[in-house]
């Protein structure tokens, strides 16, 4: 059984027989950091996707995600703020407890990793870590995640050693879209991208167990996957990352105008949820809706 410190999981969740589900008596196995730096090792490629209620969690588990990120993106996609930054850590506990209760009430295979809110862990390393501790001991997630390089740096060393896992976040890293102006494509230039490539080495360093890579040149976040022992997850960094992350509603389509780049959409979402609202309020209009049948 390979464990990480930090995950708090009970060994009985850790390994459980999903042979109702598989037909077979294959046991699956909880994701772990350790796992995650397996597959790097072994050239596997990692799948995460944002998520950020129970019922999502439930079903993005049993398809077999290998980790789901309760991102702060929920101030976008969820509650409608035009950036990440007034969701409250709060708000992330709330968002993170449905997750964890969704993987648990699943396959439970999934490893759940909840976003540190801006202003959680920039104060000192000392706030960073009763935040990091909060989010752990109230939700039972199994890492955070926060954004920065050098400067989260010394944070980042302050709350691994206290045994919580960390995941990094460099490139565009929205919480501070204020200092950037724009969600254009981060470290195209030389010396931006020579900072980057030291940022991951120092996060690396400081005990992140990985690396989000959000929208860099392919060949930089490729660089940067070949430096550094930890696995890197892309959004919108090419395919030589170790793994790639999406926003749930993105890949579902479950916004039609907001088609990015790097977003593939998996589903048309928005247009089956409409087709469907439409038809139910068509069939009460008409009185058809509920029949006999859907009556006692
Ligand atoms: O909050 C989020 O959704 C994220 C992903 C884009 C990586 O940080």
């Amino acid at each position: 059984m390979s464990l990480t410190s930090g995950q708090r999981v009970l060994p009985t969740k850790i390994f459980l027989t999903v042979s109702t589900q598989l037909g077979n008596n294959k046991t699956v196995r909880q994701m772990t950091t350790r796992q995650a730096i397996e597959m790097k090792e072994k050239g596997e490629k990692i799948s995460m996707l944002t998520c950020y209620d129970f019922m999502s969690a439930g079903i993005l588990d049993r398809a077999g995600i290998d980790i789901l990120l309760v991102g702060d993106s929920a101030s976008n996609v969820f509650a409608g703020h035009e950036t990440t930054l007034p969701i409250t850590l709060d708000e992330m506990i709330y968002h993170t407890k449905a997750v964890v209760r969704g993987v648990g009430a699943a396959s439970g295979r999934a490893m759940v990793i909840a976003d540190m809110p801006f202003m959680s862990y920039q104060l000192s390393s000392e706030d960073a870590l009763r935040n990091a501790g909060r989010l752990m001991k109230e939700t039972g997630c199994h890492a955070v995640k926060l954004e920065g390089g050098r400067v989260a740096s010394q944070t980042v060393k302050r709350i691994t050693d206290a045994g919580i896992p960390v995941m990094g976040h460099l490139g565009l890293t929205p919480q501070s879209i204020y200092k950037f102006g724009s969600y254009k494509v981060r470290a195209k230039d030389a010396a931006e991208a020579g900072e980057l490539l030291t940022d991951a080495k120092l996060l690396e360093e400081a005990g992140a167990f990985a690396l989000v890579l959000e929208k860099i040149p392919q060949t930089l976040a490729s660089g940067v996957t070949t430096s550094v022992s930890i696995p890197t997850v892309g959004i919108g960094a090419g395919a030589g990352c170790d793994g790639q992350v999406l926003v749930l509603n993105d890949m579902l389509g479950l916004n039609e105008n907001f088609k990015p780049r790097f977003v593939r959409q998996y589903a048309k979402l928005e247009q089956v949820i409409s087709d469907a609202v439409k038809r139910y309020v068509d069939d009460v209009r008409q009185g058809s809706f509920p029949n006999e049948s859907e009556s006692y």
